[in-house]
């Protein structure tokens, strides 16, 4: 990395940091989930138990480790309360314990040693553990809901390719109990995903289905994408980056071969800007949305790749670094909003759900903003994050 690559990176953290520092008094105890749209740059908070309750917290450990600053500290633990009651509202938990334990109380106890955080992402990991279907040998994605027969036969047989970064949370346990069946359950699920989410030409399927009582495989499908034989771009970014780090955490070399396929078919598909538009497979007769979130987790996913294979003394490093910062500083040049007066956010022109319309494109993400930061310090230079927590004394 050269000195100017340095500067630009620096200069994109400490914008970034100075926006968690204006927002941190106007969220207090809440947390944001999307932009109110349109040129208001503040937030819609999120529900209770959502997906994305974990992110700004995740920000905030992140910003702490990074500057030490107290600040970040305190107000990441305003927020313990809430994931305390998700933990004792079983019915609210589904494999989203991984997005939500691992950025709230892995973080923690990875930056403090803290060790009722500890506890508590111990018992998020059994939840999703326990998620796991034997018969098809898959993480269950989604909940049942009483006296609803068709939805709970979709929601038992399904997989969704968003899992692969929820596994981490059980890489992590194995590694803090020693109980190698985290692990495993870690491995088949991601085995599973490499045998049936991929297709030949490095896209992905969004969700996998199976028979819920032979565990038969079904065949592929979409929630967010354009259809089913389509290509999702943040669902892309998942399995880049969750399989990155799914090599780094179990050295499974097919692993990192899948991630870097996967790495390829997007290199090969985005457009010149380089942010991907929401779904690389949608007509280009419809309107090309924009997604930066699934932009951010692209670059931190290929940032990532780049850094394993350079370690590896594998040349093909200096092609993923090339790639994943393209895609920052497409980032940095179209949507990023830390500029604008009174912004709460880092980036704008996310889409999720696009399908419902509205806000829901154009949108400030909270995720988005995550793997923004995670994304500029892995540029530069930075390799230890929550996915991998804990590796580092092993
Ligand atoms: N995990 C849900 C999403 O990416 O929208």
């Amino acid at each position: 990395m050269d000195f100017n690559d340095l500067k630009e990176w620096t200069t994109i953290k400490n914008d970034i940091i100075k926006i968690y520092k204006y927002t941190i008094p106007i969220h207090g105890t809440k947390r944001p989930e999307i932009g109110k749209g349109g040129k208001n740059y503040s937030w819609n908070y999120t529900k209770e138990h959502y997906w994305t309750e974990a992110f700004w917290p995740g920000q905030l450990w992140l910003a702490y480790d990074d500057t030490k600053d107290k600040i970040f500290l305190d107000a990441a633990r305003v927020h313990i309360p809430a994931f305390m009651k998700m933990l004792e509202t079983p019915k609210w938990l589904h494999h989203d314990v991984g997005f939500l334990f691992l950025m709230s109380s892995v973080s923690d106890y990875k930056t403090t040693g803290d060790l009722e955080a500890k506890k508590r992402a111990l018992r998020a990991a059994d939840i999703l553990r326990s998620r796991f279907q034997w018969n098809g040998r898959y993480i269950q994605a989604w909940n049942t809901k009483p006296n609803n027969d068709e939805w709970n036969k979709i929601a038992v047989g399904k997989m969704i390719i968003d899992s692969m970064e929820n596994i981490h949370l059980l890489y992590w346990a194995s590694r803090v109990t020693g109980e190698t069946a985290y692990q495993e359950i870690a491995n088949e699920h991601a085995l599973n995903m490499q045998k049936n989410i991929i297709r030949e030409d490095g896209s992905t399927y969004h969700c996998f289905n199976f028979d819920p009582i032979t565990g038969n495989p079904l065949g592929g499908s979409t929630h967010q994408g354009y259809s089913n034989e389509s290509c999702w771009s943040r669902g892309q970014g998942w399995a880049i980056h969750g399989f990155a780090q799914a090599y780094l955490n179990s050295k499974n070399k097919s692993f990192l071969e899948s991630a870097i396929f996967l790495a390829d078919f997007v290199i090969d598909n985005i457009s010149d800007d380089m942010v991907p538009i929401w779904d690389f497979k949608a007509p280009k007769t419809s309107p090309q949305i924009k997604d930066s979130s699934a932009g951010a987790i692209i670059s931190a996913g290929i940032l990532t790749i780049s850094s394993i294979l350079e370690e590896l003394q594998d040349n093909r490093y200096k092609k993923y670094y090339k790639a994943g910062t393209d895609i920052l500083r497409g980032l940095r040049k179209y949507c990023d909003i830390t500029q604008i007066e009174g912004s709460q956010g880092l980036l704008n022109q996310g889409a999720s759900h696009v399908n419902k319309g509205g806000y829901w494109t154009q949108a400030m993400l909270i995720y988005g903003d995550y793997y923004y930061y995670e994304a500029v310090l892995r540029a530069l230079g930075k390799k230890d994050f929550v996915w991998t927590a804990g590796l580092e004394e092993k």
